[in-house]
């Protein structure tokens, strides 16, 4: 099967697995747009519709120290972020994130056409999901990875560089909101900005 045949019939197919895995194992009721759920193994079930959640801001080839410097020639990457729009709508009028707040990067494979401008790029086949979720009962802030076509994906442990970069360098709570235009001012505004990140 061809590669990009290949993701179109995953992405077809993963409505209907992530229908069936919440049926077969989920532990938290996920009605309407309920998240976060689990697993009964306590993996982060993939959120069918963060499609329809509320966009922050893309990145561009989003890389971390441990990966060692990126190699010239790597292709670009995008990362999306999406937040589920109760807890957006909650951090406009506080300037914090609530419980059970649902931060996720879709970062996506980029792709150029000759016909274009040969810099320009466009976003193309889903790499993987990063979440960032807050959850007081499941420790706090957590973090995932969700593989694309899967259905969840396990927790980090606490003693990856995830959570030390994050709590250490992020303006808001341990999240990086000094990089998210539309959400820096509001934080300002609401005495939530850690001075230490300006
Ligand atoms: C060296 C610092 C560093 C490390 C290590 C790190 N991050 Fe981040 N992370 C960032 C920065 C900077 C941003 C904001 C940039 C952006 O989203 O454009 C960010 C943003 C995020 C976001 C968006 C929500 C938020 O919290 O602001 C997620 C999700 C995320 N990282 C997941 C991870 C995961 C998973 C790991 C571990 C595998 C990780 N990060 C490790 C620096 C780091």
């Amino acid at each position: 099967m061809q590669p990009a045949f290949k993701a179109a019939v995953i992405a077809a197919a993963l409505p209907m697995c992530v229908l069936l895995a919440r049926a077969a194992e989920v532990s938290t009721a996920a009605a309407g747009h309920a998240t976060p759920a689990y697993t009964s193994r306590g993996e982060l079930v993939m959120p069918a519709d963060y499609r329809t959640w509320t966009f922050i801001t893309s990145n561009i080839n989003m890389g971390y120290p441990s990966e060692g410097p990126r190699p010239p020639d790597s292709p670009t990457t995008f990362g999306n972020l999406f937040v589920n729009p109760e807890a957006y709508t909650s951090f406009m009028k506080t300037g914090t994130w609530p419980d059970r707040t649902v931060l996720m990067i879709e970062i996506r494979e980029s792709g150029n056409t000759p016909a274009l401008n040969t810099a320009s790029r466009f976003q193309t086949d889903v790499r993987g999901f990063e979440f960032h979720v807050k959850d007081a009962a499941r420790g706090g802030w957590t973090f995932y990875f969700i593989r694309p076509g899967k259905t969840s994906g396990k927790a980090f442990a606490r003693t990856e560089s995830c959570y030390a970069c994050h709590e250490k360098n992020a303006a808001v709570d341990t999240t990086f909101v000094q990089y998210y235009p539309p959400l820096v001012g509001i934080a300002k505004a609401k005495g939530t900005f850690k001075k230490t990140a300006e």
